[in-house]
């Protein structure tokens, strides 16, 4: 196979992306298949790198990939072209059997490169659009999941244009006060690495931390703060996903914030399995895969948990289409856990994306 595998990215998360392509490289066998390497720089612009990169890579366990931006190695792609025709750089074609888009967040995870798959008629590793753009939506994610009778934890959506207008401002801080319990917690709708995420014991927090979350993101959701354990599970599959060993969690700080994430490296400490009874277990495998199917998606995820530490009720918190992938996460981890190895779980999701890729194939787009 010819294997795009696309990084880096627009996002706040370029650099974890850097380091789970570089893992991802380097476990896809050289002899089977062929890595064509495809960085997107900070702005948003696509290139294609030497083959001397992905060895580099595969001969240093420890690199991480670095993009150079040569202007002349500019990767287009092209609506119509499928898997022999839709990548060019430098007037060539690139033959791509499928895409593997290792980029997290905002065009990455959210339906917006996934489009462009599909326009460009490329398998693509991974959710749909529409699934992938819900999921990255906080709340929609939860609309769908509650109308699926799914345990989440009670919210409000509030939008900017409301927030401004000081009746609908108003409005939106009783709904919470009535419906939510203090303390409350804010995070954008849309966001990640919970950047804009923050707790807020009274009224004049609440204003302050509503106010830091819209910097990210035009609209925002208002829940209860929960004591919470955080239990993740990876998911895989098409029309019959499977879930794996659930993990935890374990933050040092009062809950999992951007410097636990990715800054202070005693932040947090990852526990595969989760120390939970079979029960429990049980129950979040089965809830994973229904949060999972509740909204159509595909390839891959993992579904995050809290377990409320007063009274054990268990709760969906949000799922990751495009979750961290390198040898160290959580994803990857949890499904070696439950005895699939990285490599073939690389294999497996690429096999996947053209088992999805070929069975909508012969979906009819017109009647002619
Ligand atoms: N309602 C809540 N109560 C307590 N902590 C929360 C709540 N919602 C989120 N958190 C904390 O904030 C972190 C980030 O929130 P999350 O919803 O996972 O967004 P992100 O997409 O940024 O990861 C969670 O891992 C958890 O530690
Ligand atoms: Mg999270």
């Amino acid at each position: 196979m010819n294997i795009a595998v696309i990084y880096g990215g627009k996002s706040g998360e370029h650099e974890v992306s850097l380091r789970s392509a570089s893992s991802i490289i380097r476990n896809i066998p050289a002899r089977a298949h062929r890595v064509i390497a495809i960085a997107i720089d900070k702005n948003g612009a696509w290139f294609l790198q030497e083959d001397a990169e992905t060895e580099r890579i595969r001969n240093d366990q420890a690199a991480v990939l670095a993009i150079v931006a040569n202007p002349a190695r500019r990767v287009s792609v092209i609506p119509g072209g499928g898997q022999s025709g839709a990548f060019e750089c430098a007037g060539e074609k690139i033959a791509v059997d499928v895409a593997f888009p290792v980029l997290h967040g905002t065009y990455g995870e959210d339906g917006t490169i996934q489009g462009l798959f599909e326009m460009a008629e490329v398998p693509y590793v991974g959710g749909g659009v529409m699934a992938s753009a819900l999921a990255m939506d906080k709340e929609k994610t939860k609309l769908i999941w509650q109308a699926a009778g799914l345990p989440i934890v009670p919210f409000v959506a509030i939008k900017i244009a409301d927030w401004q207008n000081d009746l609908l401002k108003e409005e939106m801080i009783a709904r919470a006060e009535r419906d939510l319990r203090w303390p409350l917690f804010v995070k954008p709708a849309c966001a990640g690495s919970s950047v804009g995420a923050a707790k807020a014991a009274n009224r004049e927090e609440l204003e302050k931390r509503v106010g830091e979350a819209f910097l990210w993101d035009d609209k925002i959701i208002v829940e209860p703060f929960i004591p919470a354990r955080e239990i993740e599970c990876s998911v895989t599959g098409n029309e019959a996903p499977v879930a794996y060993t659930p993990g935890e969690i374990i933050p040092s700080h009062e809950f999992y914030d951007y410097d636990a994430k990715y800054l202070d490296p005693e932040g947090a400490a990852l526990k595969i399995p989760a120390d939970i009874d079979e029960q429990t277990t049980k129950r979040v495998r089965q809830t994973a895969i229904q949060a999972y199917r509740a909204l159509d998606l595909s390839g891959l995820s993992r579904v995050d948990f809290f377990i409320d530490r007063r009274n054990a009720s268990l709760y969906l918190n949000e799922i990751n289409t495009i979750p961290g992938f390198t040898s160290i996460s959580m994803f990857p981890k949890m499904c070696e856990a439950s005895g699939l190895p990285y490599a073939d779980l690389v294999m497996k999701l690429l096999s996947l994306a053209r088992a999805r890729f070929d069975s909508r194939r012969n979906l009819r787009t017109n009647r002619g």
